[in-house]
């Protein structure tokens, strides 16, 4: 039963989950022994640092909200792994909202699963930067390894030595040349680049693996990422498509029934299964890249998947896994044996969101006050994207005509060439039109192609204010109002 749903979504379950209170702080901070780690170098541990390497990780759910499960699941569960590898506690940091395993949707309170025959990943995952500590702002000052830059959480940060590895691996809701952040504003390509370029130069690893889930992942690094940073990167998807959410309501394998929500992405649980089933001292880089290629690619399914890249420096693919997420000394017999079964079905990023919504109101009992709120809440979400997407499409009819408005908005760049040129004219364009009509929600960061096209077409700021206030003006939705919910840039 193929349900086939397309990537965008929604912001209205995080307000709904602020909104609830989960106010939870239990920050516990990691145990620093180490914690001024420019002091006494710390007593090599096993495997890797054989050679004096130590491996530090970055984990990043960027999404909150119960429909959005799946990337802390994922979050979660790559932790869990790292952690059985022999990576150290101290040397991993955690970014998650941490609003899913006591919320009251959560069929299994303090559990989170992964897969549907999959065991607890949350219990001890280090609370490191949670709630609204989970920042674009915290995620670059943790990486440069800069605690003065940091704000709340346990202030934990990548200190890496020159020798070091680094593993960065993020899952979430994306756009064109754009990461979700819980809290805004998103992160921005640009951005993330320049900031590699900076932990580079500041000669504090030797080298970086990055693993990025979202929609349009690809364009992150299209045209951006330097091949001389010691840095290699594979996306879930290429610069112009979905990612996709898995283990999802109706997919097969779908989640315990208890579950109205998808349980993983398809990208992240094929590298982390695959992961877990290997000899990581075996298995290289780029065996996992064509594993999960393949099983991201729901190869015999028509549309069914996305296309997993790769970008950076490839020279050093042939590097064992295990230097990056460690060795669990239970799989030194695996040998490489098990192929993983194709993922049947799976929900692109956008539609897992309002799929949630609609599970929720079904199972909910007839003619309840909860059942008409979830209900009003669909209406208005799909209301507001029905908005968004018209009012951009109306822009660019205004800014360039009728007849080319659209595919001056949609055109892609060939590839090579990143998004856009001037990344602050398009966080500009963001600002401008989101003042005018309304917070672009995750669902909206779909259309960051065509803010970065206006700003490939020179289109000024005034332009810009002018058309969006042509096209939004009287419109007047305060639930979605930026002044609520934050500017996405
Ligand atoms: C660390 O961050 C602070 C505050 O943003 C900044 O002033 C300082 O220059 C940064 N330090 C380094 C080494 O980049």
């Amino acid at each position: 039963m193929a349900r086939w749903w397309v990537c965008g979504l929604l912001s209205l379950l995080a307000v709904a989950a602020a909104a609830e209170g989960n106010a939870e702080p239990l920050i516990r901070l990691p145990t620093q022994k180490g914690r001024d780690a420019t002091a006494a170098p710390a007593p090599a541990p096993a495997a890797a640092e054989e050679e004096g390497v130590t491996r530090w990780a970055v984990l990043v759910a960027g999404s909150r909200g119960y429909g959005n499960y799946r990337h802390q699941a994922d979050v979660c569960h790559a932790y869990q792994i790292l952690k059985r590898g022999g990576v150290k506690e101290e040397n991993i940091v955690v970014f998650m909202y941490d609003d899913i395993a006591e919320n009251h949707l959560n069929p299994r309170p303090g559990v989170i699963i992964n897969n549907p025959k999959g065991k607890d990943v949350y219990a001890g995952v280090p609370k490191d930067y949670t709630g609204d500590q989970v920042t674009t702002k915290n995620f670059f000052a943790v990486l440069m390894g800069n605690k003065t830059a940091v704000t709340g959480g346990s202030r934990k940060v990548i200190n890496s030595k020159s020798q070091d590895h680094i593993f960065i691996y993020y899952s979430d809701h994306g756009g064109p040349g754009v990461l979700g952040m819980p809290n805004m504003p998103y992160l921005y390509a640009g951005d993330f680049i320049k900031v590699l370029r900076e932990k580079h130069a500041s000669k504090s690893y030797s080298k970086m693996v990055i693993y990025v889930e979202a929609c349009e992942s690809g364009s992150i690094f299209e045209g951006l990422m330097p091949e001389d940073l010691n840095i290699y990167v594979t996306t879930a998807a290429n610069a112009n498509e979905d990612s996709y959410g898995t283990y999802c309501p109706g997919t097969n394998p779908s989640p315990p029934p208890e579950y109205n929500t998808c349980l993983g992405d398809a990208y992240s649980v094929s590298w982390m299964e695959d992961s877990e089933t290997h000899n990581l001292k075996k298995e290289t880089i780029k065996d996992q890249y064509k594993v999960v290629k393949k099983r991201t690619s729901g190869s015999d399914r028509v549309n069914r998947g996305s296309h997993v890249m790769e970008y950076g420096d490839k020279t050093f693919k042939d590097e064992k896994l295990f230097l990056y997420q460690g060795f669990d000394p239970a799989n030194a017999n695996i040998n490489n044996r098990l192929l993983l079964p194709d993922l049947e079905g799976a929900i692109n990023q956008r539609d897992a969101d309002v799929l949630f919504m609609w599970k929720r109101y079904e199972q909910l009992s007839e003619g309840s006050e909860e059942k008409l709120t979830a209900l009003r809440e669909i209406k208005e979400t799909v209301l507001h994207r029905k908005h968004l997407d018209s009012s951009i499409d109306f822009i660019g009819k205004l800014l360039f005509g009728f007849v080319n408005g659209p595919s001056m908005l949609e055109a892609p760049r060939s590839s090579g060439q990143p998004l856009v040129d001037d990344w602050d004219c398009l966080k500009r364009m963001v600002r401008v039109f989101e003042s005018h009509c309304g917070s672009l929600t995750q669902y909206g960061m779909k259309h960051m192609r065509a803010f970065a096209n206006i700003c490939n077409n020179g289109v000024s700021e005034a332009g810009m204010k002018e058309a969006s206030i042509s096209a939004c003006g009287g419109h007047n939705s305060a639930k979605w109002s930026p002044l609520a919910l934050g500017h996405s840039a």
